[in-house]
């Protein structure tokens, strides 16, 4: 079993776990995910690791409730355990293997769109760490959605919020904002990294070849059971089949079908709607549902 050891909540349906994992916590690298089954004999839910400290032993996951999955994650409490938590899995991102002359000559921007802004954390902490200039740009709905506004301050050089509503800092989205920092304010990047919906990856990719600045996108939301079995990750980067569970997450956001990829996700919308629906049912009821059976 592996222990809730906090729980917060960042905004009123996105929650960060702190779990008791040592084993996960030694190896985890910036970019990977790991899987949580909540219940024994349960749902395999892929989640990015948001956060690892190795003398700690332990992995931070941050989650969304949007479904019945994610809704059992989030009722759990501190002091509750998951069934199993495996990983550190697919691959860490690019920069881990890269060696110190070539960081010594990149500078990143990172784009983390709503509570995609999670994963973006360890990937800049990393950066920050070897000193590599990282600026951050998280986007959101309204300000109430900005989530880790301060530990990102912590770890990069410069922070940039938007929101779509302008209640906190510029008026509009992510991308509005790149162009604006590369155009109007002269910013020179050599690598981009965006992290968030899917629609936002892929306007941000365009963007960036607009640019000319090279994007790394990560495609952890088509993952179902995350090891390479299922297919449903599957994605065409670059005209070949790839599978984001194994081969990726991370991809050349240049190269991403994104349109193909957004089918795909939408695949499972009428079970997930059925599923969500029967969850508030029985919820109403009075009911525990738990991995989709009803106690
Ligand atoms: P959201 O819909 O509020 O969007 C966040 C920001 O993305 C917006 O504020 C905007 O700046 C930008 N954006 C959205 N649509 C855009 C467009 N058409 N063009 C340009 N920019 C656009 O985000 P949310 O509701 O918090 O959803 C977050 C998403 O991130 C979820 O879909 C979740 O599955 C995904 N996610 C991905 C990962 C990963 O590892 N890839 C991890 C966690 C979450
Ligand atoms: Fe099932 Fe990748 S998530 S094959």
């Amino acid at each position: 079993m592996f222990e809730i050891v906090s729980k917060e909540m960042l905004s009123p349906a996105i929650c960060r776990m702190k779990i008791h994992a040592p084993r996960l916590a030694s190896s985890a690298q910036p970019g990977q995910f790991l899987i949580v089954i909540p219940e024994d004999h349960g749902e395999r839910i892929p989640l990015t690791i948001s956060d690892y400290d190795r003398e700690e032993g332990t992995v931070t996951i941050v989650t969304q409730r949007i479904g019945v999955s994610t809704g059992e994650i989030c009722s759990l409490n501190e002091g509750d355990s998951f069934s199993d938590v495996a990983g550190p899995l697919g691959q860490p991102s690019e920069f881990v293997d890269m060696d110190r002359k070539e960081l010594a000559e990149a500078r990143y921007i990172f784009i983390g769109g709503g509570v995609g802004t999670a994963p973006v954390y360890p990937q800049v902490k990393y950066l920050h760490s070897l000193g590599v200039p990282v600026d951050v740009i998280i986007g959101a709905k309204t300000s109430e959605l900005i989530i880790y506004r301060e530990q990102m301050k912590a770890v990069c050089d410069n922070l940039y919020i938007c929101t779509d509503d302008g209640s906190e800092g510029f008026h509009g989205m992510v991308t509005g904002l790149l162009e604006k920092l590369v155009i109007e304010d002269g910013k020179k990047y050599t690598q981009a990294v965006a992290i968030g919906p899917m629609i936002m990856m892929k306007f941000a990719s365009l963007t960036a070849k607009k640019l000319g600045l090279p994007i790394i996108v990560s495609l952890n939301t088509l993952m179902v059971d995350g090891t390479g079995m299922c297919g449903a990750c599957r994605v065409t980067v670059g005209g070949k089949t790839r599978f984001a569970c194994v081969e990726g997450p991370e991809f050349d956001g240049y190269e991403v079908d994104f349109d193909e990829a957004m089918r795909r996700q939408g695949m499972y919308r009428t079970q997930e709607h059925e599923a969500e629906v029967e969850y508030e049912h029985e919820c109403r009821l009075g009911k525990t549902v738990i991995n989709g059976r009803t106690e």
